[in-house]
């Protein structure tokens, strides 16, 4: 399973980067505004830098011939740079454009298997299962994510399923164990997945009784 991390913050990502759990990177207009005044493009363009593997860029046109306009400016960003459309019907429009134009799209805010059905039939790249979001009004976030890769797995279809709203480490270890493509988190879930009490209880020990046996 691959990592993603799910922030536009520049240190995560070379914190990410530099612990080896970003193999790409997502985005969104609530987390890029988190940035501050910063500008998109060059933003975007900053973060490829950091990382090789797919970076999420997602338009915030409503109609599919502004979302085709943005994605194929935000295409020439990088040559890792994905777009990012809404899974809507002018979202689903946009993604078949610009994937008959070469351009791999990550079709976000799915929250039906249905949806997922229709975003690879549009030639979606990604599809982003919102687990946490379903949760929050207490629905099955990982019910979902199950259903979708259990319907991808009867046809040829290339769309990864990439788990997204993802709040907490079991989020992540489920998804491993139903084989999503990818997973992507923020900072703060990455920390809690090697966080543990006894790997620091036991580090505290072994370095104590070392001191205690006079070795430097
Ligand atoms: O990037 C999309 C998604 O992961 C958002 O997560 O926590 O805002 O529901 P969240």
């Amino acid at each position: 399973m691959k990592f993603f991390l799910d922030t536009a913050n520049l240190n995560e990502i070379r914190e990410g980067a530099s612990l080896g759990l970003a193999d790409g990177v997502t985005t969104n207009p609530s987390l890029i505004a988190k940035e501050g005044d910063v500008d998109f493009k060059k933003h975007i363009a900053a973060i490829c830098e950091i990382v090789q593997g797919p970076v999420s860029a997602e338009v915030t046109s409503q109609d599919k011939d502004g979302m085709v306009r943005e994605g194929l400016e935000y295409s020439k960003i990088a040559p890792n740079v994905v777009i990012k459309c809404p899974l809507t019907r002018d979202g689903l429009k946009a993604t078949r454009h610009l994937t008959d134009e070469g351009i791999r799209v990550n079709v976000t805010l799915c929250f039906s298997p249905a949806q997922a059905i229709v975003a690879a039939k549009a030639g979606a790249a990604f599809i982003s299962p919102f687990l946490g979001r379903l949760d929050d009004i207490g629905e099955n976030g990982l019910l979902l994510l199950q259903n979708i890769i259990e319907i991808y797995q009867n046809y040829p279809w290339k769309t990864e399923v990439l788990a997204a709203s993802l709040r907490h480490p079991v989020h992540v270890i489920e998804a491993a164990r139903m084989g999503a493509d990818i997973a992507t988190m923020p900072f703060k879930v990455i920390d809690q997945l090697f966080n543990h009490p006894l790997t620091d209880k036991g580090q505290t020990q072994f370095l104590a009784d070392w001191a205690k046996s006079g070795r430097k």
